[in-house]
């Protein structure tokens, strides 16, 4: 068998690998082992790329190994939880980024054909988009710039005028593909394209706008990998390309919005004060928290985006503890977007060891919402508001929430009666079955904890 065949099949070993990893990714019981799976599905695909073609210098590989692993070691252990969208965001950029550069270098290959040409402009275009756009979304996440949007008069206009530069750019490389100045100008359009892209997005919908660029970011390593005739990276990229928008399509499902909404309406500047809701708020102490709960034989924990700012995880699986032997059944129900990235409540509550089958789906707890003799509102706002179900002059008119309201008693734990991502008022504080417990929630918990433990 000759090596070109052998390359094939473990492309094909590492492929499979890829899509068994996807596959296992979807839930949070096996995405570890997913990673792991997909993981040594890359290093089959590195070994392999770099022995086939024979044209590499080892040693240049191993330091770019070393260095790039240590970078994302130290990362992977330092990132805070909450900081994990810009971490991805990072990833993304520089994805794009690499494709870019594997698209330009393809242009100094032995045989360039026009194929090869349309190829190396799609990855440096994509690449450069992705890359620049990803800085934003960083900058923006990590309040390096106003998570505002940002907009001008003529913006639109500029964009056009931009994109139509760049294709009468990429026609004229096509035409001419040794004037490597055309390409030049492609990627410092790119990069422009990036940033003129995601300003006009509000900050809290980068996680959305990041998913976006990671579909991009496989678009981009998939056009490379035409541009230099490789079928894994062919693969890999469409791969990507194909997660992230559909998970950016999930994230819109699950806030009632189209794409076309968050990328265009300038929603994300959570400025807005809200329907201005007045009545009574009932607010309530850690130790009447404890009574009611010591009474009560079934509760559900709703966390949202304060759990993950408080880090309230642990004291929380704590206080479930608690309640279990005293013979209360515990649930945490976990809306989709609650939080700031997908997934996010999930991997908090399994850092803290909350198991897999506590965790039930929006779904599932509203019908069984009635039951509840108490829902625990931890951090979480809009997830919970019950303005998505009531009221159409509200801007989340429409998106699903957990109807926490028809619980038997509501504890809203949060500092204070400041809104939420949508800067929305919540009329859920005011209803008479709703307590709020104020304070920090990871002290509040341990409050009520130690009400339980005395
Ligand atoms: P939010 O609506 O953002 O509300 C979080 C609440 O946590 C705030 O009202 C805040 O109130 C409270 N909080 C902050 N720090 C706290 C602390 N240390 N202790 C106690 N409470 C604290 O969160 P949510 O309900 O999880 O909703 C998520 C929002 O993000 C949705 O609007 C969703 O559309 C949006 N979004 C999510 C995603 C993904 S993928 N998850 C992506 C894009 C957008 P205080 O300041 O009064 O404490």
């Amino acid at each position: 068998m000759n090596s070109a065949i052998l390359a094939n099949f473990a492309y094909i070993v590492a492929a499979v690998l890829f899509i068994y990893g996807l596959k296992e990714l979807g839930s949070p019981a096996t995405a570890r082992r997913g990673n792991i799976i997909s993981s040594v599905g890359m290093l089959i695909a590195i070994v392999v790329t770099l022995a086939a073609q024979g044209i590499i210098d080892f040693r240049w590989i191993a330091i770019g190994m070393l260095i790039g692993g240590i970078i994302g070691v130290l990362a992977a252990r330092l990132v805070a939880m909450t900081a994990m969208p810009e971490m991805v965001a990072l990833f993304n950029g520089f994805g794009g980024l690499a494709s870019l550069l594997v698209g330009w270098a393809a242009l100094y290959g032995s045989s360039v054909s026009e194929f090869t040409i349309v190829t190396i402009v799609l990855s440096v275009l994509i690449g450069g988009v992705t890359f620049t756009g990803s800085m934003i979304a960083w900058a923006k996440l990590n309040e390096r710039i106003t998570g505002k949007p940002i907009m001008f008069p003529g913006q639109s206009i500029v964009n056009a005028l931009l994109m139509a530069a760049i294709l009468v750019c990429a026609v004229l490389f096509a035409y001419e593909p040794a004037n490597v100045n055309f390409l030049y100008a492609i990627i410092v359009m790119s990069f422009i394209f990036g940033v003129m892209f995601v300003i006009p997005i509000g900050g809290g919908d980068m996680p959305v706008v990041i998913s976006l660029l990671n579909s991009y970011s496989g678009l981009a390593a998939c056009a490379a990998g035409f541009a230099i005739d490789n079928l894994l990276l062919i693969v890999a990229g469409a791969l990507v390309g194909a997660a992230g928008i559909i998970l950016t399509g999930i994230m819109c499902k699950a806030m009632n919005r189209s794409l076309g909404n968050v990328l265009f309406s300038g929603f994300g500047s959570a400025t807005a004060s809200g329907g201005g809701e007045t009545g009574e708020v009932k607010p309530i102490s850690a130790e009447d928290a404890y009574y009611i709960l010591e009474a009560a034989s079934s509760v559900l924990v709703v966390p949202g985006y304060g759990m993950a700012v408080a880090q309230a995880q642990h004291v929380l699986k704590e206080l479930q503890g608690l309640l279990e032997k005293n013979d209360c059944e515990v649930v945490y129900g976990v809306h989709p977007v609650a939080g700031r990235m997908p997934g996010h409540m999930n991997v908090l509550l399994a850092e803290a060891d909350v198991s897999y089958d506590a965790l039930l789906e929006m779904d599932e707890v509203n019908q069984k919402m009635e039951t509840y003799d108490v829902a625990i509102v931890v951090g979480a706002n809009d997830v919970v508001n019950p303005s998505a179900r009531e009221d159409e002059s509200s801007a989340i008119y429409g998106m699903p929430i957990i109807n926490v309201d028809y619980a038997q008693t509501v504890f809203v734990l949060k500092r204070s009666m400041a809104a939420g991502f949508a800067g929305l008022q919540n009329p859920l504080f005011f209803k008479p079955n709703t307590r709020m417990l104020f304070g920090d929630a990871k002290e509040s918990i341990g409050a009520v904890v130690r009400e339980f433990s005395g």
